[in-house]
């Protein structure tokens, strides 16, 4: 192919950049690859199935293959990374241009580099693709945000490659700004917290119920056939059945129990903090991976645990089984709440213009935490765009509410036998609090008063109040 004839540019030719090219080429976008390591070059112009891909080494030569205005996405480790590609790239690019950043970037630096580049004529758009590998080949779930015009150069590409449910693309525009990164780093975090949910009940069902690795692939996968049916769940069932390949058992037995994080839990978590909107199952997913870190400490402090004086009395399996189905079911709508009410907070917060059934609508498929409950979810929110939260939406109202006193019987179980289920339990309480009309919270603002004089609000009177404590006690 000669120069100026390709759709698309894309940089970086790893596993996922090269089978994004490959997705797109099997749509019939003609795509020019960059990447600075030669072999990647070369395995990507040797798997060249459709004749419409062209992969460089010289970023020059790559520039001067696109179709003007260029379009050209990034796949590469984000940070630093991203702005020297970008610095590369810059001068070669003229107004209208569009680099795409199809990595977990923070969003504050995609806001950045929208604010920089937006000078010099160039958009730049943040884009979040869910799936792996997999997914990038054959149809992920893709979150796009930024500016519209750009968005709609790129729209029916975008609905090309995504994934499909009855049809529909598993893609929309996510809003204004960083708005695809926040809805990816959203979706991140509840992907941290569906998994801790998950390892919970592994957990429950193993040593209480005594569950073999026969018996919990068997409970997941029934499981994975009604309400609870879900990727995650699928993948968990399988991972049951997967021997060690050194022939000592199942693979499970031999994983270390240190979960690995790329942080973008943490990049939840921490922006919740900022924008004051409470997630506490994905605080503790976030917690409880930084806590089976700590691996050395915990093989020295569990000589001095005397788990003898924990009584357990045999389980009645099928009971238990029915019981954390349903507290696992209840937790995964307490989670989705959680981070959609997020959502929400953010895009009045950063002015995106989120629409939060679109959002759970492109989650329905090619993503990791997609699930058939997001159909429910999507129709909830496309009820009510103001739905303040999930949990008050007539679909699931009754439905937390009734399963809520199955999560409790369960965690009474793992108080009892010392299991720690912090996922289950941040459910329970966000649920108890969400749901209550008084909480002690006045204490909280009488504490304040007394100590700092920060005045607190009354209940039978408007305006603030301080009051000159007892001090005595000082
Ligand atoms: C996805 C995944 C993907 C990545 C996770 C892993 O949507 O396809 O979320 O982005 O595999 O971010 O994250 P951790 O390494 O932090 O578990």
């Amino acid at each position: 192919m000669s120069e100026q004839q390709y759709n698309y540019g894309m940089v970086g030719l790893g596993t996922m950049g090269c089978n994004l090219v490959l997705n797109m080429s099997d749509k019939g976008f003609s795509v020019a690859g960059y990447d600075k390591d030669p072999k990647k070059v070369e395995t990507l112009n040797g798997l060249d199935v459709h004749d419409n891909i062209e992969a460089y080494n010289d970023i020059t030569a790559f520039v001067q293959a696109l179709q003007t205005p260029r379009t050209i996405l990034l796949l590469v480790p984000a940070g630093p990374i991203v702005d020297a590609v970008i610095n590369e790239l810059k001068p070669l690019l003229q107004a209208e241009d569009i680099i795409i950043d199809c990595g977990n970037s923070h969003f504050t630096d995609t806001q950045t580099r929208i604010d920089a580049l937006a000078k010099e004529g160039l958009h730049f758009m943040g884009l979040g693709v869910s799936g792996g590998e997999t997914g990038a080949r054959f149809g992920p779930s893709i979150m796009p945000g930024g500016d519209l015009k750009a968005y709609n150069r790129i729209s029916a590409m975008l609905d090309a490659v995504a994934a499909k449910v009855n049809g529909e693309p598993c893609t929309a525009y996510m809003g204004k700004g960083a708005s695809g990164h926040y809805v990816k780093m959203v979706h991140n975090g509840i992907e941290y917290a569906l998994m801790q949910l998950l390892a919970e009940t592994y957990h429950i069902l193993k040593v209480h119920g005594g569950l073999s690795n026969e018996e919990l692939h068997t409970t997941f996968e029934s499981w994975n056939k009604g309400r609870l049916q879900s990727f995650l769940v699928e993948i968990t069932a399988a991972v049951f059945t997967q021997p060690d390949e050194d022939g000592k058992g199942m693979l499970i037995d031999f994983i270390a129990d240190t979960a690995h994080q790329k942080g973008t839990g943490a990049w939840m978590s921490q922006d919740a903090m900022r924008i004051q909107s409470p997630i506490p199952a994905i605080d503790a997913a976030v917690t409880q991976r930084i806590l089976s870190s700590l691996k050395q400490q915990r093989v020295v402090a569990a000589r001095f645990f005397n788990k003898e004086n924990v009584v357990e009395e045999a389980p009645n399996k099928e009971t238990l089984i029915l019981d954390v189905e349903a507290a696992l079911y209840t937790s995964f709508i307490i989670t989705y709440a959680q981070g959609l009410a997020m959502l929400q907070q953010a895009s009045s917060t950063y002015k995106y213009e989120t629409d939060i059934a679109v959002v759970a609508s492109i989650w329905r498929g090619g993503c990791i935490i997609r699930a058939a409950l997001l159909k429910e979810i999507t129709e909830a929110f496309r009820k009510d765009d103001k739905l303040a939260n999930l949990m008050l939406a007539e679909e699931f109202s009754e439905q937390v509410k009734t399963g809520s006193i199955a999560l409790r019987r369960v965690l009474q179980k793992g108080l009892q036998y010392a299991i720690p289920l912090p996922g289950f339990s941040a459910c329970l309480n966000y649920y108890d609090s969400y749901f209550s009309e008084w909480l002690p919270a006045n204490l909280i603002q009488a504490q304040r008063d007394f100590f700092g004089a920060h005045t607190y609000e009354r209940t039978d009177k408007e305006g603030t109040f301080h009051t000159n404590w007892n001090q005595t006690i000082y």
